[in-house]
């Protein structure tokens, strides 16, 4: 609930507690309330009741404003509105004698008495009129900042709550403990206030703050309260935003640290030193590497792509002149590094098959390494000797030396060469193939390896014949319609290069014949069906697996 709705309902309730002033003379009483509170803006009632009430009775209503100036009178019948006062516009006069003042104003804050006028006798009775209206919420605002520790105060910060009425009280906080109200500017601490009294006759409070304050306070947090008054002997308060000073004062303390910088550092780093007092403002630093000037900003010295000749010693020096001994610090950088990795001897080889190959990798780093020789994922050596014995075409490929520091996450460097595996070709062992049978075509592959390009010989030949290349092999296929001399002898393949030659033979064999009525061949026929194969194999190929 926020001041205004609270002091509403508030003025509510103090309108239901009605006190009565009872002011009688002669025969004749008048009863009117003491006191009537109202927000500003809203309407005020001020009954008058007058007892008896006679054919002859006046009642008329009276403000003053320096001198007694009648506002409204109810003679008879007669109700009316005098002209030509401040609340002419605004009031009414009703059967009961009640004076309603509409769109109440802090100027209407007056005594209002009801007069009677009776040949029994003429009492009077004075209604005194409170205005309320809650002030803004009150702005804190700070000026330039204060240097610390000199012996004369300074604005801290001033606060203002506009528009309120009747007249606001600021009371200042430090760290939430109130300061003591003090007007003497003798004192190390005093507020400044002043009022304003605005056209709308509500006013506005400005307070300053005055200290002399210490290095300690530049964690302090400064606020204001304002006190207001609503309805009922409420009082009300709302709080300021919250500031710290704006506070210089020297350094003590130097730090100079890495910063935004994975570490270990290693080259092509960027690294960043940061340099930094405990004092406000940062004074200006001065940096160095190895005592030779280095270049610097705002406490940052940055080193983009840091090399191994980066690793230095550097140091900052804080040039605060109000301080008459040095503030530096210093930090040894160093700078890991790998060497790009060496293999000897550095080129590519051509072995013969069955030879050997051998290469040395040499590595040199900034700190404990390892070294790997790798074909594809597979680690071969963790020496740094690769040595191949009998070399077989699968030896052939990409070999990798990985250097790499692991104690430096990212730090590595490789290099690779290529073995190429000469020789005779070799033919992969075929598998055994079916056939349905006798003129049935049959597809074989015969796979192989060889270095130089070897030629194919197929016996019988015949078919459709064609090669092609799979990674570093060799593959011939061949189609063609079996014969009773295939299903005995098998067909031959021979490959030769300028090396030699490798001869291999495709065994073939029919698939066992199945009689309808043998009760073994109708189970083995079930069983068959089940795993999805077809019962006539008239076009049944096998197709060799490379
Ligand atoms: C105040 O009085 C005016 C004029 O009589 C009327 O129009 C208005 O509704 C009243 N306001 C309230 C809040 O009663
Ligand atoms: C109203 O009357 C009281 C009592 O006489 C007096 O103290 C007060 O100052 C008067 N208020 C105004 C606004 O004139
Ligand atoms: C930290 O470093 C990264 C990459 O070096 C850079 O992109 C980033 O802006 C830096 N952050 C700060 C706060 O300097
Ligand atoms: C580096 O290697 C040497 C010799 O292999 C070993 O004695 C030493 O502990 C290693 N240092 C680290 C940090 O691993
Ligand atoms: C290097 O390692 C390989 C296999 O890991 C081994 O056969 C060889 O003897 C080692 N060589 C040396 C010089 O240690
Ligand atoms: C080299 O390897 C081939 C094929 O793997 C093998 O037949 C031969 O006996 C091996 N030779 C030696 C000297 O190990
Ligand atoms: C090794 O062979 C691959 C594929 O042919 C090639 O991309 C690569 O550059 C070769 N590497 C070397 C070191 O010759
Ligand atoms: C196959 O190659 C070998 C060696 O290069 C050669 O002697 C032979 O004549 C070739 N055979 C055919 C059929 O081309």
């Amino acid at each position: 609930m926020d001041g205004i709705t609270y002091g509403r309902t508030l003025l509510l309730c103090t309108l239901l507690l009605w006190v009565f002033q009872v002011v009688s003379s002669g025969n004749v009483n008048v009863v009117v309330k003491p006191k009537v509170e109202v927000l500003k803006e809203e309407n005020a009632s001020l009954p008058c009741t007058v007892t008896p009430l006679t054919t002859g009775t006046i009642v008329e209503w009276y403000i003053d404003l320096g001198t007694r100036t009648r506002i409204a009178f109810c003679q008879g019948k007669e109700k009316k509105v005098d002209p030509g006062t401040p609340l002419t516009d605004r009031i009414k006069i009703g059967e009961d004698f009640t004076l309603t003042i509409s769109s109440v104003k802090p100027s209407d804050e007056l005594n209002f008495t009801c007069q009677v006028t009776d040949p029994a006798g003429s009492p009077d009775g004075t209604t005194s009129l409170k205005v309320f209206s809650a002030p803004e919420h009150p702005k804190l605002t700070t000026s330039q900042a204060i240097t610390a520790g000199i012996p004369s105060s300074s604005e801290v910060g001033t606060c203002e709550t506009k528009n309120g009425f009747p007249l606001p009280r600021i009371v200042w906080f430090r760290d939430a403990k109130p300061l003591p109200e003090v007007k003497d500017k003798q004192e190390k601490t005093y507020m400044v206030a002043k009022q304003v009294k605005e056209t709308s006759g509500l006013i506005t409070v400005t307070s300053s703050l005055y200290m002399q304050p210490m290095k300690e306070d530049k964690d302090s947090e400064f606020y204001c309260t304002v006190e207001y008054s609503m309805p009922g002997n409420k009082i009300e308060t709302m709080d300021s935003n919250r500031i710290k000073i704006n506070l210089n004062y020297p350094s003590d303390k130097i730090y100079f640290s890495l910063f935004n910088t994975s570490q270990p550092v290693k080259e092509g780093d960027t690294v960043t030193m940061k340099c930094e007092t405990d004092g406000n403002p940062q004074p200006p630093f001065e940096f160095t590497k190895n005592g030779e000037e280095a270049q610097g900003k705002d406490g940052l010295l940055i080193l983009k792509s840091v090399k191994r000749s980066d690793a230095a010693q550097y140091k900052c020096t804080a040039l605060d002149f109000e301080i008459d001994f040095t503030l530096e610090k210093t930090i040894a950088l160093t700078v890991d590094y790998i060497d790009p990795v060496k293999v000897t001897p550095a080129v590519s080889k051509v072995v013969m098959l069955g030879d050997k190959a051998a290469w040395q990798c040499r590595i040199k780093a900034s700190r404990n390494h390892t070294v790997q020789w790798k074909k594809g994922s597979e680690v071969l050596s963790q020496n740094g000797t690769l040595s191949i014995q009998n070399v077989s075409y699968q030896n052939a490929g990409e070999y990798v030396c990985v250097g790499a520091v692991p104690s430096v996450p990212g730090l590595m460097s490789q290099a690779s060469v290529n073995l190429t595996v000469k020789g005779k070709p070799v033919i992969d062992p075929p598998a055994p193939v079916k056939v349905g049978k006798e003129g049935d075509k049959v597809t074989l592959m015969c796979v192989a390896y060889g270095v130089p390009t070897p030629n194919f010989t197929w016996q019988p030949s015949g078919g459709e014949q064609s090669i092609t290349v799979k990674g570093n092999k060799w593959v011939s296929t061949l189609t063609l319609k079996t014969t009773a001399d295939m299903i005995n002898g098998g067909v031959t393949c021979e490959v030769e290069n300028e090396h030699g030659k490798d001869i291999t033979v495709f065994p073939l064999s029919l698939e066992q014949v199945i009689k309808p009525d043998d009760e073994k061949g109708s189970q083995k026929d079930e069983a068959k069906r089940t795993t999805g194969y077809e019962d006539n194999r008239a076009n049944f190929f096998f197709l060799l697996d490379w």
